[in-house]
């Protein structure tokens, strides 16, 4: 197709990308370029044939990665916390109440979003780099029976640590509590078998580890959640998952019009995933890349943010060395072409963060691990 005003990509393709750069980032991570390539297909309508053709198709497949046999999984036009947001408003009766857990910035947003929906907080928070445990679990469910359900941060993003939600899901089902995941940077690099494990209601975004653009969100709920929101009131619209039950029963669609290119562009990572030799040989590859970048940051005599044993598979957090300004490793890494994530919040001057998602040949690890010795040697002279 030649274009006819082709100085507006040029112009920006400088804007936005004014200089190379390898992506390392929490998100959005870079894209597979099967996925750039397919979301350039022209449009059609969403009420079409062929877009229920790929809704279904890709409504299939995304069951088949979390294991999805009584549950229902769906696609919204938003960010994950769209999805998140939808959780309190579709299953938490107005003015009951939630166990949060926080283990850092993504929990804090959980116990804000209960809170500012009209619902009632009940926070378990650990410390920077640890996981919840089991036990912390029952502890607060024995504290709080009042709670309607429990919020998980299956990857807490901004510390880097994966808590342990097959056990943690296990305890709040022996309690009877709704389990809602928010799997937002775990869900494509860490495993999940939602009927297996449990869950009521888990949800992730397209910019994730699925190497995707934003602007769709994956949500996927249970038989008893659905049968919660049913008695739900003030469910809203643009979130009331029954409405998009409805829809994807009716017309393999969505209430409002979704995301196409995304959903294509989703539909091509699940096809890759198939090639690469399916579910297991993708998650694979997510642990190769992180176990990289663990012990190249080990070997340059860096401490690792997450307790051992609890370490991501998609982000690892890392504590700048003493004396040495986190976001000044950050900042030159970036000079040298190589984008990391800055450290969050409060961790910002303390620590970095080596994003592993989307689309990343091994020797782009090699080569920033090689650039970040090199900017650590500068910074210790
Ligand atoms: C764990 C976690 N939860 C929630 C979010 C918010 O997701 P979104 O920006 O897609 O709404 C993020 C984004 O980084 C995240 O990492």
């Amino acid at each position: 197709m030649s274009l006819k005003y082709g100085n507006v990509v040029e112009e920006l393709y400088k804007l936005v990308w004014p200089t190379p750069l390898k992506l390392f980032t929490a998100g959005p991570v870079a894209c597979f370029p099967e996925v750039l390539e397919v979301m350039k297909f022209q449009m059609f309508s969403h009420r079409s044939k062929e877009y229920r053709e790929l809704h279904k198709d890709t409504v299939e497949r995304l069951a088949k990665f979390a294991e999805v046999r009584e549950g229902t999984v769906l696609l919204f036009p938003s960010s994950g916390t769209g999805v998140m947001e939808a959780s309190v408003r579709n299953f938490i009766t107005p003015n009951g109440s939630v166990l949060v857990t926080v283990i850092g910035e993504f929990g804090s947003r959980y116990r804000e979003v209960v809170e500012s929906n009209g619902r009632k907080p009940i926070v378990l928070e650990k410390g920077a780099g640890e996981p919840v445990l089991p036990e912390d679990l029952d502890e607060a469910l024995t504290k709080h029976p009042e709670v309607e359900a429990v919020t998980i941060t299956y990857n807490e993003t901004s510390t880097g640590v994966l808590n342990p939600l097959k056990e943690l899901a296990q305890v709040a089902k022996k309690h009877g509590k709704l389990v809602f995941v928010d799997a937002v940077s775990a869900m494509g690099a860490a495993d999940i078998k939602f009927d297996e494990w449990g869950l009521d209601v888990v949800f992730t975004s397209s910019q994730k580890a699925f190497g995707v653009p934003p602007g769709l969100a994956i949500g996927i709920f249970s038989k008893e959640a659905l049968k919660k929101a049913e008695s739900i009131p003030n469910r809203g619209w643009y979130f009331d998952v029954l409405k998009y039950v409805h829809y994807q029963e009716k017309e393999w669609s969505t209430p409002s019009t979704p995301p196409i290119p995304q959903i294509i562009g989703i539909n091509a990572m699940l096809r890759v995933v198939d090639l690469m030799g399916g579910k297991h040989a993708w998650l694979n590859m997510y642990l190769e890349r992180a176990e990289m970048v663990r012990s190249g940051v080990k070997n340059l005599g860096l401490e690792l943010f997450a307790r051992k044993g609890y370490e991501s598979p998609t982000i690892t957090a890392v504590k700048a060395p003493q004396g040495i300004d986190g976001y000044e490793i950050y900042s030159r890494m970036k000079a040298r072409g190589y984008e990391l994530a800055a450290g969050y919040g409060k961790f910002k001057k303390t620590s970095f963060r080596i994003g592993h998602m989307g689309y990343m040949p091994k020797e782009y690890i090699e080569e920033m691990l090689q650039n970040l010795k090199e900017v650590l040697n500068e910074l210790r002279r």
